[in-house]
């Protein structure tokens, strides 16, 4: 039961409508049986300062942020934890004395997620294709945990050579290089480890990769597709058939809610039952659409 001193929490985004934050939460409340409330908010894009703004005054105690408010929201926060102004864009804010403190959990939602499914980057050979918002997450996540190197694939070269300077300059090391997307084929590993950033084959124009050529699929060994509907890509489709391990975006989604859940209620441990569960939830969710 929600009692009057309920921990209040929610999600902006302009829609906010299609989001499954609100069910994962407040599962999680539910099977915790803490009081603790989640709730969805639409946002328009010129109100989100306002919004801010209320919340705080109304009590929020955490906030996630999603599409297309995480660059915006940054100039209405008190402060910015260095992953999330690596990553250019916050995701979940923590109530503080006075506003609230941005971070960014998907590059460790994504970490988590990997790693539950034996795939870790450290010393490995990664390509990822795309470089717009997501890849600056999945970018750093890479780089924080040591990966060998990087290649990013883009349609547009200019977005890849912006994205692969700045990791590179805020660790400190030139593990990221830049490769014009039609260039795949000076790829000059093999056995890649490879992450589908791009929208592409994203529901409902499903059956759809980036590439198509089934020689590209060859040199990936083991691949993440962030998009996690449908629930098996095009692009995953073509990493198995090359023989490769694909894996699809659901369980970055759910990892990256986690951690906003951890932050909000420290001490808090979700289950690995629980995220079973919640898994569940959500493919029937996204398959009953
Ligand atoms: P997000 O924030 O979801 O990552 P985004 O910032 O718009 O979205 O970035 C989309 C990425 O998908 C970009 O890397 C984009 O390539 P460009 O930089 O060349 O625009 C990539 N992308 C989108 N449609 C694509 C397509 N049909 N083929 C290849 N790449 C595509």
């Amino acid at each position: 039961m929600i009692s009057g001193k309920a921990m209040v929490c929610g999600v902006i985004g302009n829609p906010v409508g299609h989001s499954l934050s609100p069910m994962m939460h407040n599962y999680y409340g539910e099977a915790l049986k803490l009081d603790y409330i989640y709730v969805p908010c639409n946002v328009d894009d010129d109100k989100v300062g306002e919004a801010i703004r209320g919340a705080y005054a109304l009590g929020f105690e955490g906030i996630n942020v999603t599409v297309p408010h995480k660059q915006r929201v940054m100039e209405h926060l008190l402060e910015i934890d260095d992953a999330a102004r690596c990553i250019g864009a916050v995701n979940t804010l923590v109530r503080m004395e006075g506003g609230y403190k941005g971070y960014n959990t998907d590059a460790d939602g994504l970490y988590r997620a990997i790693m539950g499914h034996g795939i870790n980057p450290e010393g490995k050979d990664c390509l990822m294709i795309g470089a717009g918002g997501a890849a600056k997450a999945v970018a750093y996540m890479l780089m924080k945990h040591g990966a060998a190197s990087v290649v990013i694939l883009n349609r547009t070269m200019d977005k890849a050579w912006t994205l692969a300077e700045e990791m590179n300059r805020q660790f400190g090391r030139e593990t990221i290089k830049a490769m014009a997307l039609e260039d795949y084929g000076k790829l000059e590993k093999e056995h890649y480890l490879a992450f589908q950033t791009t929208s592409v084959g994203m529901y409902p124009k499903v059956g759809h990769a980036p590439i198509e050529d089934t020689a590209f699929y060859k040199k990936i060994q083991t691949a993440v597709d962030i998009v996690y509907t449908p629930a098996k890509t095009r692009f995953m489709e073509l990493v198995e058939e090359a023989g490769g391990q694909a894996v699809g975006g659901l369980d970055m989604l759910i990892y990256q809610g986690i951690i906003a859940f951890e932050l909000w209620n420290p001490g808090v441990i979700v289950t690995e039952k629980m995220v079973d569960t919640v898994r569940q939830m959500m493919t029937e969710r996204l398959n009953n659409r």
